[in-house]
């Protein structure tokens, strides 16, 4: 029997959505078509891929598409994806879902309201090496975890409708409630502009804390730094763990180090260091490579044809547009600032409960 193409248009032909088409044009059965609004871009999509359809408005194709994925500006996001999901499409939106609560809840609802999926492209929780991460904190391995600190610098591309916290913390607020399996439910923020007088600050420190669990997790993001870091570090009582996306062989390693506070009772040691210190192996897991943007493309076309649910649904990506909307708040009135409404996020993959092998 003919096997009909699965058609998917990709809305933004730039950085990130050229991306999209390259992996989504490498799968089997896929046809893609690629709307851009600027014309030299729907040229270069036709000189690098010969045989994709384009088109400058989503609208003049959205009665001949399966489903959509959006990666223009965040600015955009909501009212492209509604379009989409009003005419019964499912659709795939890069981070941040969109830039107010509203407008991520409304693209929720009408998802729901027109029995179609949304699914958003929080692509580290497709990334090997996260997943190995959450296996081994899930494990117990490390011990109680005392602290995540992330870093997400580089001298990195200015945005002109965000902030870097909105541009890039979608990632670091992923990853980490996806570790704890738990949104945070305060946020605290300083941002500040350095280069320009444009309205939005390019380098960011942002605390979340996690009630249930009793962690903080610091965030640190950057365009304005001088080296490319990708650094997730959870430190535990037991062993500490870092993910260092940009390391080709050890992006995983589990320091087995740690401290320990000296007994102060103790009238003896009166000169004694108030902490003493273990230190051990330090093990690095193989992780087989495969692209995280084609793990998580693959997904979601596998959500269009079979109408499962997608791991990183709409309500999702509306979790972290709320932790993301409450740090507008706190770098306005300088509080750590209430993270409302949001759910627990959906855990992947069943929660290990044995030790893990490194
Ligand atoms: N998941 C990730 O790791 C990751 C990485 C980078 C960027 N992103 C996200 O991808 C999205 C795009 O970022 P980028 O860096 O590629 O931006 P970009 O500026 O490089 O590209 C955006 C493209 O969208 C087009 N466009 C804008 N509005 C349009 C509209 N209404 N209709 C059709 N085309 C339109 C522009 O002409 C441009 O070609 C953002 O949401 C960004 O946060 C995600």
């Amino acid at each position: 029997m003919l096997q009909l193409a699965t058609r998917i248009a990709v809305v933004g032909y730039g950085y990130w959505g050229s991306k999209h088409v390259r992996v989504l044009a490498s799968l089997p059965g896929v046809e893609v078509i690629v709307i851009d609004g600027v014309f030299n871009r729907t040229a270069e999509a036709r000189a690098n891929y010969p045989s994709v359809r384009t088109a400058d408005r989503l609208e003049a194709v959205l009665d001949d598409v399966d489903a959509v994925v959006v990666a223009t500006p965040p600015t955009s996001h909501a009212a492209i994806a509604l379009s989409a999901l009003n005419a019964g499409k499912p659709v795939l939106v890069e981070k941040p879902l969109a830039t107010t609560v509203a407008d991520a809840e409304l693209m929720v609802e009408t998802a729901s309201a027109n029995h179609v999926h949304l699914m958003v492209g929080h692509t580290f929780e497709y990334n090997a090496a996260v997943r190995r991460l959450k296996e081994i904190v899930s494990s117990g391995m490390l011990g109680r975890v005392l602290y995540i600190d992330s870093a997400r610098l580089s001298l990195g591309l200015y945005q002109s409708d965000v902030n870097v916290i909105w541009d890039l913390a979608p990632h670091d607020i992923s990853i980490i409630s996806y570790l704890l399996d738990e949104m945070p439910r305060s946020a605290a923020a300083w941002a500040e502009r350095h280069v320009g007088n444009g309205p939005h600050a390019d380098v960011a420190y942002v605390r979340l804390r996690f009630d249930r669990s009793g962690i903080d997790a610091f965030v640190r993001v950057s365009w304005l730094s001088p080296q490319k870091v990708r650094r997730v570090t959870v430190v535990g009582e037991r062993k500490m763990a870092t993910y260092d996306d940009m390391s080709d062989n050890e992006r995983i390693r589990v320091y087995d180090v740690g401290v320990d506070p000296t007994d102060l009772s103790d009238t003896s040691a009166n000169h004694a260091m108030p902490v003493t210190y273990r230190s051990g192996d330090i093990l690095s897991p193989y992780i087989p490579f495969s692209e995280p943007l084609f793990t998580q493309d693959s997904h979601f076309v596998e959500c269009v044809r079979t109408g499962q649910p997608p791991n990183t649904p709409g309500e999702r990506g509306a979790d972290v547009v709320r932790v993301l909307a409450a740090t507008d708040v706190a770098l306005a009135t300088g509080q750590l600032t209430p993270v409302l409404g949001c759910r627990e996020p959906v855990v992947l993959e069943p929660r290990l409960t044995g030790p893990v092998a490194l």
